[in-house]
This record gives structure tokens, sequence and C-alpha cells, in this order.
């Protein structure tokens, strides 16, 4: 019998995931909370044909080097920063995500934290339980309404459409700033394309959803923040690098806007003491917009497939450099 590819799994997933590895080849999973060590990813990736990897790895060319069986990288998640892909694509090696699955499940998400800090849930729920509620309040927590509010999407892919179309529920007036237009989306959801500055400056509610690149690091900085209404509210659900969290702070601090939900920091995980975490007007929580059972059980299907399919040199459903199936 042909030898099973050897796969590392850097950390445990769903278990419909780790069946379909388990049932076509030789895995091996990282078993821990916290990601492997790079000297044990590196030691693992050596022998392996294969890599399941989250977005907590880092994969470059010197591991990409000493992994001389290495074909291809199947990263748990859309993003794929944590990639080098031009090194890989040199290398031969394939690179495969898991896109679609958890678009509408991080839409979802997106609303659940503008709602959030727009309505300043977080602080309810802390003035309760602190034993403060003495009565009905006249002028407690005070808010912003979502519905015929003003969101501007700063990048339309999947995630920014799938926002787009639970604003129109909303009844909201939808801006949006992409490096590509989408001409029959502006039709059918009624939105308008326009310069970031004008989304900055004319929006209630900011949400990112770019991809992190070098173009996009930092995107959001004083600057930009000096350009947002005072009350308006910015969500992150896309990377931590797009916003500079130094200025966030300073425009939390200084009332230059009102709010802000990070699922996304810079760090992650942002320490504890990080002086974000003592605003009111800032909800930050761990990454989760994609955090949905059914949703991560499909990424780690998916995850999964793609890594078997390149294993057996079939195209994947998601690969980042299809152009490397050519060359095997
Ligand atoms: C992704 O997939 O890139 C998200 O950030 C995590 O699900």
């Amino acid at each position: 019998m042909a030898q099973r590819p050897k796969v590392y799994v850097t950390r445990r997933i769903p278990k419909r995931g780790l069946d379909l590895l388990r049932s076509l080849t030789e895995v091996k999973i990282w078993q821990e909370e916290l990601p492997p060590p790079r000297d044990v990813l590196l030691r693992e990736a050596e022998e392996a044909d294969g890599l399941l990897t989250l977005l907590t790895d880092t994969i470059d060319a010197d591991l990409m080097d000493a992994s001389p069986c290495l074909r291809v990288v199947s990263n748990y998640a859309i993003g794929y920063d944590n990639i080098d892909v031009q090194a890989a694509t040199e290398r031969g090696i394939m690179v495969c995500h898991t896109p679609g699955v958890l678009t509408d499940t991080t839409a979802d998400f997106t609303f659940t934290l503008l709602a959030c800090v727009a309505r300043r849930v977080v602080e309810g729920v802390r003035y309760v339980r602190e034993g403060r509620w003495k009565t009905w309040g006249p002028m407690l927590c005070l808010g912003y309404d979502l519905h015929r509010a003003t969101l501007g999407l700063v990048g339309l892919g999947r995630i920014g459409s799938a926002v787009a179309k639970r604003a129109t529920g909303f009844e909201m007036r939808i801006l949006y700033h992409d490096i590509d237009r989408r001409p029959s989306l502006e039709e059918e959801l009624n939105l308008i394309y326009a310069d970031l500055e004008t989304v900055l400056r004319e929006s209630d509610f900011i949400s990112l959803h770019t991809p992190l690149t070098p173009e996009t690091y930092h995107m959001i900085g004083a600057e930009q923040f000096k350009m947002m209404k005072n009350s308006a509210i910015l969500v992150n659900t896309s990377r931590g690098q797009v916003v500079d969290q130094h200025a966030l702070y300073e425009a939390l601090v200084s009332g230059e806007i009102a709010g802000a939900g990070l699922d996304v920091t810079d760090p992650e995980p942002i320490p504890a003491d990080d002086p974000l975490l003592k605003l009111d007007n800032c909800v930050v929580v761990p990454h989760i917009a994609s955090a949905s059972i059914a949703t991560r059980t499909l990424m780690a299907s998916i995850a999964a497939e793609n890594l078997v399919a390149a294993l057996q040199g079939r195209m994947p459903r998601n690969p980042v450099n299809p152009e490397v199936l050519d060359r095997w």
C-alpha cells in the first residue's frame, strides 16, 4: 500500500475536518491551547507533506526551506497574512484558505459588535452586575440608533457586501470605498461609492473589511480619525493592524470619535493592561467574528478538503496560488 501523506495540524479543530484527514492521511495534531512554539512547528513541518495552519502560525520562507516534503499549507481562515504566499509559490507550495463559509457569520457579528457599542450593551451589563441599577433612568445608557444611520464600509468584498445587505434591513444609507467598484451591488443594495475621505467624513458607523496588506497597514490612523464625526463609531472585524491602535486610543479619549468595537487587535491577544481595555466606549472581543459552531465546523471540513485535494494532486476548492498546480 502506498504510504499515506504526512499532515501536521497546528491546533485541535472541529472533528469533522480531523476525521477526513484521519481517513486519508497520517495526521499529527498539536493538542495544546496555545499555538505550537516555533521550534516545534519547524520540527513537525520538516517531516510534513501538508500543514493545516491557523492565523496564529507564521509560515515563512525559512520554514518552507526547512520542510523538503511540504506541498500544501491549508489555512483554517479566510485571511492568509500569516503565510508568505510569494515564498510558497516560488517553492511550488500550494496555499489554501476558507473563504465564503464565514461570510454571513462574520457579517452577523459585525452588526452585533456595532449594536453593542452604539447601544452601550457592555456598559449596561456591567452596571447591572455591579448592583448599580436602582430604577428606570431617563438618561441611562443613552446611545446611538442603528436604523437610518449612515454606514461606511471600507472594503466591499464578500463580508463587506454581506454587512451591506444586513444594513438595508436597518434602512441605513450605505457608503463604501474599495479599490474596485461594484456597480451591480450598488444598484441592488442602493450603495453609494465614495473616496475614503468622504466615507470617513459622512458616516455614523465605519466598518472595516479589508485584508491586511502593505497598503492597508495602519490605513486608519490619526489623520483618518480627525476626518470622522465626533459621534462616529468604528468597528473592526478585519485585521488589527489595519488600525493604528495608539491613534484610536487618542481619538476615543479626546472625543474625536464616540466609540469602537474591535474583534481584532494589534497584537493579538491584546495585553490585559492595554489602556483601550479601560475605556467604556471601546468594546474588545477575542477575534470571534467567525466563531459560530456551524461555521467553524464547515471551516474545518473545507480546510481539510483543500489539504487532501492538493495532496492528491487535484485543484482544491480554495487555492490562493492555483498556478502552483501547473508546475507539479
Ligand atoms: C479569518 O478567517 O481570517 C478570520 O479572521 C478568522 O476566522
